[in-house]
């Protein structure tokens, strides 16, 4: 079987250890663009990967390039192309700059490689990954969000850290939006199948769940200049290999929601099934009274961001 061919828009933070994880799994060949100012900075990051197979033992070969014609035949693409938020900043705040810029990469996404699954980073999420859609013109299957995998994965290691249990065996989800308004669905979280509302006091969860919708932003005032790369980058890849591999996963995504939980024609974080056909179903399920008005409330901020793209 030919090798698949995954491209990194955007070889920053995220972009670099999405090329490092993307190769160590032996996703495909890797190819990391950037704009034609980082043409060095991802040549070199990419000759740094290569060098590092030796050690590692795979076979990607992983390369650098700021011309678009390098990114044609790509199978899956993950953007984080973009600037990331400063302390101060909410998601919503890098809507200006960064809509010029997924526009524009939505447009050279279209003519090199109409056919590529599509994984959005950039922020603000839901604006961003609704911009590429709309400015693509790709079906919906083709396009996602990465969001709910990385809050999930926080509110998950929150849950690991608190009762000193795995990580690897806390499931929960968190729906709606990629900001504050995101909603823990504490219920249904569970360690091993024990539900954690027997495991943690309502106080603690409750506290759990608030750290949850601001983690990231817990860690752009550690840094001081940038935020997350390491998860971020971890929860793309997890989603890319379930369409390289048709692995069927049951992630929370951004996808484009048409009825599905009574949302209408926009991106929002809901369980997708993702396999070698893209986004290949939303998993509905029913809400409580709480959790729906929670959403209605996400909804509500995403329409607001969304509004702001003008598309
Ligand atoms: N095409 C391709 N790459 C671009 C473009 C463009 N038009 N414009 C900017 N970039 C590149 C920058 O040159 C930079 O290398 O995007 C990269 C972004 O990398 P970082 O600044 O390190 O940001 P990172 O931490 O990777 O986050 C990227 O993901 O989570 C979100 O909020 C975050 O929007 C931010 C994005």
């Amino acid at each position: 079987m030919a090798r698949k061919k995954i491209t990194m828009i955007g070889g920053g933070q995220i972009g670099g250890n999405l090329a490092l994880l993307a190769a160590q799994k032996e996703l495909g060949d890797v190819v990391i663009f950037d704009i034609p100012r980082a043409e060095g900075m991802v040549k070199g990051k990419a000759l740094d990967l290569m060098q590092l197979r030796p050690h590692d033992g795979h076979d990607s070969n992983i390369t650098g390039t700021s011309d678009w014609n390098d990114v044609k035949g790509t199978d899956v693409f993950i953007i984080t192309a973009g600037i990331p938020r400063k302390p101060g900043m909410d998601r919503e705040d890098l809507l200006g700059i960064n809509l010029g810029i997924m526009k524009d990469v939505a447009t050279n996404i279209k003519e090199q490689a109409p056919n590529a699954f599509v994984i959005v980073i950039s922020n603000p999420l839901d604006a961003m990954v609704y911009a590429f859609y709309k400015v693509s013109g790709f079906p919906k299957n083709q396009v996602v969000g990465m969001a709910g995998a990385l809050d999930s994965g926080r509110f998950r290691t929150f849950i690991a850290m608190e009762t000193g249990y795995s990580v690897q065996d806390v499931t929960c989800m968190v729906l709606g939006g990629h900001g504050d308004t995101m909603v823990p669905v504490t219920r249904l979280a569970t360690v091993g199948g024990v539900p954690v509302t027997d495991l943690i006091s309502a106080e603690r969860l409750k506290e759990i769940e608030d750290r949850t919708r601001v983690a990231g932003g817990e860690i752009v005032k550690l840094f001081g200049n940038g935020s997350a790369f390491y998860a971020p980058a971890q929860s793309a890849i997890e989603m890319a290999e379930s369409f390289i591999r048709d692995k069927k996963r049951v992630i929370p995504c951004a996808s484009l929601c048409e009825g599905e939980f009574d949302v209408n024609g926009y991106f929002i974080g809901v369980p997708t099934v993702i396999g070698a056909s893209g986004v290949e179903k939303v998993l509905e399920f029913s809400l409580t009274d709480e959790e729906k008005a929670g959403l209605n409330k996400t909804l509500d901020a995403v329409k607001k961001t969304v509004a702001e793209t003008e598309l």
